[in-house]
Parts: structure tokens; sequence; C-alpha cells
């Protein structure tokens, strides 16, 4: 292609040397698959070695690759390869430079390998250890979680739906439900590592291949616990990337509800939290405010890791078996989301870790609204033998008349409670306070201080060997 006749009105512009300057920046992945420079490496060195294993090269020629491939490494950690966009991709940028260090023998390497089962492996192999990157930063959060539920057992709080005070509850509880979510996320890492965890390498271009190949060796060499089954399946599977994307969107999705709360909790008007300096930040003009910036942050990452999850299932969806250039566009979405994602766990571990509570305003708060109104309904049918319905009517009834003269439940005198009710007795005034509240709502899973003290139990012996 002659590139100065080119410089054409249709795609000129940044592109004024023509068409072969389009197609090479539409085409090049380099400036983002060099990313996967180690796995690449890795997966060559494995292929060279059963290559020679099985008789396919010599052992001169493997020798000569592996020695060229390791120097390729140290020149990528040292700074000192120089990436061309003009040969594409991380493979054939490693391959090239191959050439130049060992002459020939960087020819044999490609025997019985395509880039689509190169490109595979290299990509599954990333997206196994950044699971486990991930695993890490969920169990870091989660016993930042266990610490502050711990420490908070007994710690009241009001219990929200709609967003409106509902029930008392323990702060503790409230942090051990974000440990059932992000739990959830862990074991959702967990199953996916399981099923990604097969090599797809010797599948080729997509038929497999006619030399004598070990598959079982390869597999065995990268730490996959098996081939993949189908050829053409292993060129053309993105769901290791998907589920990926699905697992990291959701965790973003519960660190946003939690950002949310910490945003409300840290206003002035809750008053709940406070954040520490670090993790917040000042206004520039107005000197009382204190922002919870970092938790807006990760709120508003979601929309990109989410917007990840959907880009790729579009790019996925309606293509054809096998392999199809699309899914060069797999790797920008999952190492743009894997990088949010660190960031946001790392960021929400640090605020957790470091926010303090402020229990009066919680307590005050807990109080408010008539919290404990199912209480009094629950003490009519347990103590008095009133039909739930009949119950909830005179706890009404109640509440209308506190709300009246501006009191609280457990203010209400004796007298007028048993002008509600007859069966009503002094002993109602013990589940009417907050703290008694909580203390009652001791069935599994319930709020009840000694309930949240076993569930952080339960979930350090989980997190040893999760
Ligand atoms: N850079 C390509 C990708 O990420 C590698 C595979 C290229 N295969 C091909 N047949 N052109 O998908």
């Amino acid at each position: 292609m002659n590139d100065k006749k080119a410089s054409n009105q249709m795609w000129g512009g940044r592109f004024a040397s023509g068409p072969a300057a389009v197609m090479e920046a539409i085409n090049a992945s380099i400036s983002f698959d060099r990313k996967l420079y180690a796995q690449d490496i890795r997966g060559s060195l494995a292929h060279s070695e059963m290559l020679a294993e099985t008789g396919i090269i010599s052992a001169e020629d493997q020798q000569k690759i592996a020695h060229g491939l390791n120097t390729i490494l140290k020149e990528i950690e040292d700074g000192d390869f120089t990436f061309s966009t003009r040969l594409e991709d991380i493979h054939m940028n490693v391959e090239a430079r191959l050439a130049e260090l060992i002459g020939p023998a960087a020819g044999r390497l490609h025997t019985a390998r395509s880039r689509n089962d190169q490109v595979a492996v290299d990509f599954r192999l990333w997206v196994k250890e950044e699971l486990q990157r991930t695993a890490g930063a969920l169990k870091r959060l989660i016993s930042a979680f266990l610490d502050k539920a711990e420490a908070h057992a007994a710690t009241v709080m009001p219990g929200f739906t709609h967003l409106q005070a509902a029930q008392p509850v323990t702060f503790g509880h409230h942090a051990m439900a974000y440990v059932e979510m992000f739990g959830r996320d862990l074991s959702r890492v967990r199953d996916a590592i399981g099923r990604m965890d097969e090599s797809p390498l010797g599948a080729a271009a997509l038929a497999g291949t006619g030399f004598p190949i070990d598959r079982h060796h390869t597999a065995r060499a990268l730490g996959f616990r098996e081939p993949t089954r189908n050829s053409l399946d292993s060129v053309s599977d993105r769901d290791f990337a998907l589920e990926f994307l699905s697992i990291a969107a959701i965790a973003s999705t519960h660190l946003s509800r939690l950002a949310e709360e910490i945003v409300i909790w840290s206003t002035p008007q809750f008053g709940f939290v406070r954040l520490s300096d670090s993790f917040s930040t000042g206004s520039s003009i107005m000197p009382q405010k204190k922002n919870p910036d970092a938790a807006e942050l990760i709120r508003a990452k979601t929309g990109r890791v989410n917007g990840h999850l959907m880009g790729l299932l579009t790019v996925m969806k309606g293509l054809p078996l096998s392999y199809s250039k699309d899914m060069q566009e797999d790797k920008e979405a999952v190492f743009d989301a894997a990088e949010t994602l660190e960031l946001s766990l790392a960021a929400m571990t640090g605020m957790v870790s470091d926010m303090t509570l402020n229990e009066a305003a919680m307590k005050r708060a807990a109080g408010a609204g008539y919290s404990t109104a199912t209480d009094l309904a629950d003490w009519l049918v347990r103590e008095a033998g009133l039909p739930f319905r009949e119950a909830h009517h005179v706890t009404g009834r109640a509440v209308a008349l506190a709300e009246a003269r501006r009191i609280g439940l457990e203010k209400l005198p004796l007298e007028e409670l048993k002008a509600l009710h007859a069966g009503i007795t002094d002993d109602v005034y013990s589940v009417l306070s907050v703290q008694n509240s909580v203390k009652s709502r001791k069935s599994f899973g319930g709020t009840a201080p000694q309930e949240v003290r076993k569930q952080v139990r339960y979930w350090r012996k989980r997190l040893k060997n999760a």
C-alpha cells in the first residue's frame, strides 16, 4: 500500500498517512494487551517444553527458545522492550523479538499453536490470577467488617425499610449483612475459578492439530486442572471474562449500596459515623464541610463496572463459532473493571476500618419514630393472648396517643395503656426500650447482640478456609 497516495478526504485527519494507518489503528491491541506479557511468555515456555518433550522440536531449539523468552521477560520488566503497533498484539511483539534474539529457531515456537488458543490461554491465566487478588481484597474487607461487628455487637441503631426507621437493630447486625454479601461475592469468585480452570492451549486455530501434542502436559505446567474438551469452544469461549465481569458488577453493586449508606450516615443530619480525614475531603469554600468523597466515588465507579459487563455481553451476543476478531474487545473491559474493583475494595476497606461511630446519635435515632411499636404488638400477642391483627390495632392506638402527646411509647403511663387494653401490665415496659427490643430478637440470624457475636464467630472460622 502506497501511504502517500492514500491521504484520502474520507479518512484523513489524524490518519494522514492513509488507510494502512487506519487499519493498523483499529486492528492493533498492543496498547492494552501488553498487560498479558507475563502470561504470554509463560504459555510459550510451557508450549515449547511440551513440543520438545513430544519430539516435535529439538531440545536444542527449545533451549534457545526458553532462553530468548526469559530475556524478553526481563527486557519488558526492566522497561527495555519496544512495543510496536505494527506488530499488532503482544503475541506477535514477543515472537518478533524472539526471532531477533535467537534467529530461525524462533519460528518453531508457533508449531501446533495459533494466536487463537494463545490469546485464550493468556487471558484465562490473567483472569484467574486477578480473581485470586479479588478474593484477597474481599477477605480484607470482610475482616474489617467482622472487627466492627464485634466491637459494636450491642450498639443500637435504627433499622430501615423504605429508608424509614422501622425497628431498632444493632450496628453489628447491619455490618454482618455486608459480610454476607461480600461473602457471597467471595464464593462466586471461588466457583468461577473452578470453572475456568481448564487450559485451551492446543486447540490451535479452531480444530485441534495433527501434531502429537500433549495438552495434559501444558495444562499441568500452567497450573490448570485439565485441558478443555472441545477445540471450537476453547478458542471462542469468553464466559470466563463474562463471569469475572458479572462478579465484579455484583460486588461493585454491593459496594455502592454501602457507599450510599456511608454518605447518608456521615451527613450532619444523621451523624451516625465520622469518616477519618484520610477518606474525606474539605470544601474549598465552606469550611464546615467534610465530604465523603471516597464513598461517592465508589458509588459512582459501579457504573463503569456494570457498563463493562453490558459491553462485553453485547460484543459476544450473536457471534458465530469459533473465533472472531470482535473478541479482541474483551480485554479493556476486564482490565478496567479489575482495576476499578481493586481500588474500590481497597478504599472501602480503609474507610470501614477507620470510621468511628457516634453511638449516642445512633441510639437517639433508634428510639425515634416509635420504632418499638412492633415489640408492643408482639408483647400483646405473647403475654395478653391477643391475635396479632388485634394487637396491631391496639398498638396503632398507642402510637397515636403518644404522637398526640409528643412522647415516646415507653413514656405512656400504665393507666393510659390499660385503657387501650386491660391485659397490659407493668411488664410491657421491658420491651418498649430499644435495648430490650434488640435483645429479644434472638431468632437465628436476628439482630440480638448474642446472635451477632455468634455470626461473627462463624465467619471468622469460615474465612480461614475461604
Ligand atoms: N489480538 C488478538 C485477540 O486479542 C489475538 C488473536 C488473533 N487471532 C486472529 N486470528 N487474528 O483476539
